[in-house]
Order: structure tokens, then C-alpha cells, then sequence
């Protein structure tokens, strides 16, 4: 009788509880970007991250965090102020959030002059006193080379000669086609193709 009785009660809390949680994660959600962004180096990027319901975030606890070997703190706002004290040095100047859009809950965060060592896997992380949640960015970037300069390196046994052209810098790594002056394909007899990894 007395284990009968506990056991209902245990199922009463159970259903209290399991609908308590339901209605919070129905509640509010972290949402990003479906597909990963690309961005070109030197531009600034918007990595998306916000609230739905539409919720202020300016009581909220937001963390930008880049997921790597060694996880880095790229931006971080709490208490209603950024707090970048032990912000990775790479990001150091570089991170600001939309405080006009804080309180609409949108917490994209804005990032200057991208690098093509800004690649990879970024965490948006909400959280309020009772709740968090948070999104994974992955962002990939692409850069424009240097200008192709052209210069002849050597007469080749054949009667041609040998032309290099030198251009760094890009990503991904480029198609490279010789071409005359009206824009003819030249059938070069060997093309290589030296890249140095940075
Ligand atoms: C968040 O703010 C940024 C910057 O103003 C804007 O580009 C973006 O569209 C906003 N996102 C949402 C969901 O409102």
C-alpha cells in the first residue's frame, strides 16, 4: 500500500516536471545560418545568431566562442557589458555585437577585416539565469591574390622559353591558364604548379 502510494507520487512529479521542461524548450531557442557563410578576407562579417520568440538579450549572458584544437574566447557580454578581458588576441579589436539589436534578441556578432585564419567553427551561446542554448557557425573564407606578375626565367632546350608567373594568396587554390594577348589558351608544354602553404 505505502510503495503503491509513492510510486504515484513519484509519476505525479515526473509529469509536472517533464511538462515544466517541455514548455521551456518550447519557449525560447538560439537560431543561426542553415549553411555555412563565406567570407571574403578583408570584409567584414555578420556571423547570425538570434532569439525566437523575439526576447531582449541585454539581461543575457552571450559568448562567441571559436570551437578548435583550443576553444577561444573570441567575444563575451555579461552583465550588460562587454567583458573581452580573456579574449583570444587574434580577435582583440576585431568583435562587436548590435546593442541596438540586443534587446530585439539578436546577437549576431559583427567580425572586421576577416583572415583566412578566421576559418572554421564558431559557437553562439545564450544564456539567462534559468536557461541557455546555443548554435554552431561555420564560417569559411575565401582571398583574392596578389596581382600575377609574369617574368621569363630561362631559354628552354626546345628554342621556347620559360615564363613564370608568380601570384600568392589565394584561396581556394586558383586554376591557373596561360593565355596570349588576344586571349587565345596557349599550349604550354609543361605547367607547374609550385604552392607554399602558409
Ligand atoms: C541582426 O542584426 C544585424 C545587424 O544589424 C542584421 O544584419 C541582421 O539581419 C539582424 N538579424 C535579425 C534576425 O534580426
Amino acid at each position: 500500500m505505502i510503495n503503491s502510494l509513492s510510486g504515484m507520487f513519484l509519476c505525479a512529479t515526473l509529469l509536472i516536471l517533464y511538462s515544466f521542461m517541455d514548455s521551456q524548450s518550447e519557449a525560447l531557442n538560439v537560431f543561426g545560418p542553415g549553411a555555412p557563410l563565406v567570407a571574403v578576407a578583408g570584409e567584414d562579417l555578420v556571423l547570425p545568431c538570434f532569439l525566437k520568440p523575439s526576447t531582449s538579450a541585454v539581461d543575457m549572458r552571450v559568448e562567441w566562442i571559436k570551437l578548435d584544437v583550443k576553444d577561444s574566447l573570441v567575444h563575451l557580454y555579461n552583465d550588460h557589458e562587454d567583458r573581452n578581458e580573456g579574449q583570444a588576441q587574434l580577435y582583440r579589436g576585431r568583435t562587436s555585437l548590435f546593442k541596438e539589436e540586443l534587446q530585439k534578441g539578436n546577437t549576431s556578432l559583427k567580425l572586421s577585416a576577416v583572415r583566412v585564419s578566421d576559418e572554421g567553427r564558431y559557437k553562439c551561446l545564450v544564456e539567462d539565469k534559468s536557461w541557455y542554448d546555443d548554435i554552431i557557425v561555420n564560417v569559411i573564407v575565401e582571398a583574392q591574390g596578389t596581382h600575377p606578375v609574369i617574368t621569363m626565367e630561362s631559354y628552354a632546350n626546345s628554342g621556347g622559353i620559360n615564363l613564370v608567373c608568380e601570384s600568392r594568396g589565394w584561396k581556394p587554390e586558383p586554376e591557373v591558364l596561360w593565355m596570349d594577348r588576344e586571349g587565345a589558351t596557349l599550349p604550354a608544354e609543361a605547367t607547374q604548379t609550385h604552392r607554399d602553404t602558409e
